[in-house]
């Protein structure tokens, strides 16, 4: 079994975020993306792994590296340009040599792993295992129609979704796949849908099953997502107090607070991480809340929010919640008069006063 993991893509829905960053390294709980992938199938016992990236971009390369790590080789591939996910099944035919191997979107996060799926599709011996989440708005994914427990039928996006699953991106494959990913013509939206090369497997009587994810998932693509995912995984971490809390702070419930850094006189209420060499001083750290290396927080008070690295927020007079800040983002009290709200934002930045 080897293993395709997705990293390419722009990254639309999360701009501004993603003009200086690959969407697949934001860090949720202070952790890139990918590395929830990378670390899943390595746990699986799969060490050979390719990953299509952006060809105007080594970002990934250069982030990821050579898998070692992760006890992984990592095979590099480059996508030229966005054509959907059944184009990155193309690119890495020549990479498979014939084998099954799983097909991981680096933007989708999983609790528990993939052995399961590994174990479940080598059992079964089919063509084709497609991992399936109940959800809420299935209109945004693959969807598929489901009769007698078996899946007659996959749609992409569809406006009246004949299921309330999701196909999540994970999927396990042996190579017919690459079969039926020749076959497919560009989609409305100008993409090659994987969720065609389903159906073709389906109408050309390969046998296809699915599996019900029953822990969480999510596709990270809207910033709703990221802080939801990061809810999540802040939720079942381990808390660890590395760094130092004097006597006049407070620490209540599961909070992680990694070497180096500093809580002074602050509240913070878990689940929170805090990452290396960082500052909160006077402040209130809500739940829900991770912060990247060396920021500083100082006079406020911030909630349900993912911060990363390098920033600096100081006597901000409202709570900021529900919040996305991106590398090294400054928000300050201002002395000078009149007090107003002064900006320095970049393109499609978005933000909210009262
Ligand atoms: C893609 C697939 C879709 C799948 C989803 C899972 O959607 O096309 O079938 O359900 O990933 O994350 P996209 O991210 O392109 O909207």
């Amino acid at each position: 079994m080897k293993a395709l993991i997705a990293s390419g893509g722009r990254g639309t829905r999360l701009r501004p975020i993603t003009h200086t960053q690959n969407k697949h390294l934001i860090p949720i709980a202070n952790k890139p993306i990918l590395h929830y992938a990378l670390e899943a199938v390595a746990e699986a016992g799969v060490s050979d792994v390719a990953i299509v990236h952006n060809a105007d971009s080594l970002e990934v390369p250069n982030f990821i590296g050579d898998g070692s790590r992760w006890g992984i080789r990592i095979t590099y591939l480059q996508q030229e340009r966005p054509g959907g996910l059944a184009q990155v099944v193309q690119l890495a035919e020549d990479f498979m040599k014939g084998e099954s191997f799983m097909f991981y979107l680096g933007d989708n996060m999983v609790v528990g792993g993939v052995k399961r799926f590994v174990d479940e599709f080598q059992r079964s011996g089919c063509n084709c295992l497609l991992t399936l989440a109940k959800v809420h708005d299935p209109e945004r994914f693959g969807v598929p129609e489901i009769r007698d427990g078996k899946i007659i039928g996959v749609e992409e996006k569809p406006r009246m979704p004949k299921s309330q699953y999701a196909v999540a991106g994970i999927y396990i494959y042996d190579n017919h796949i690459f079969e039926a990913v020749k076959t497919l013509r560009p989609s409305a939206r100008g993409e090659l849908e994987i969720s065609e090369a389903h159906q073709y497997l389906i109408d050309h009587g390969y046998s296809v099953i699915s599996t019900e994810i029953t822990g969480w998932w999510k596709d990270t693509g809207k910033p709703e997502d990221l802080l939801e995912a990061n809810r999540l995984v802040l939720e079942n971490a381990v808390p660890r107090r590395d760094g130092e809390v004097d006597n006049r702070s407070e620490i209540a419930g599961k909070v992680i607070i990694e070497p180096g850094a500093r809580i002074v006189n602050s509240k913070i209420r878990g689940p929170v991480m805090v990452g290396r060499d960082c500052l909160i001083e006077n402040s209130y750290i809500g739940p829900f809340t991770s912060i990247g290396d060396n920021t500083e927080i100082w006079a406020s008070e911030v909630e349900f929010s993912i911060i990363m690295k390098g920033c600096k927020i100081h006597g901000v007079g409202a709570r900021i919640e529900g919040s996305i800040l991106g590398n090294d983002v400054e928000i300050l009290e201002t002395q000078a008069k009149p007090r107003v709200h002064r900006f320095m934002i970049g393109d499609q930045s978005r933000v909210e006063v009262a």
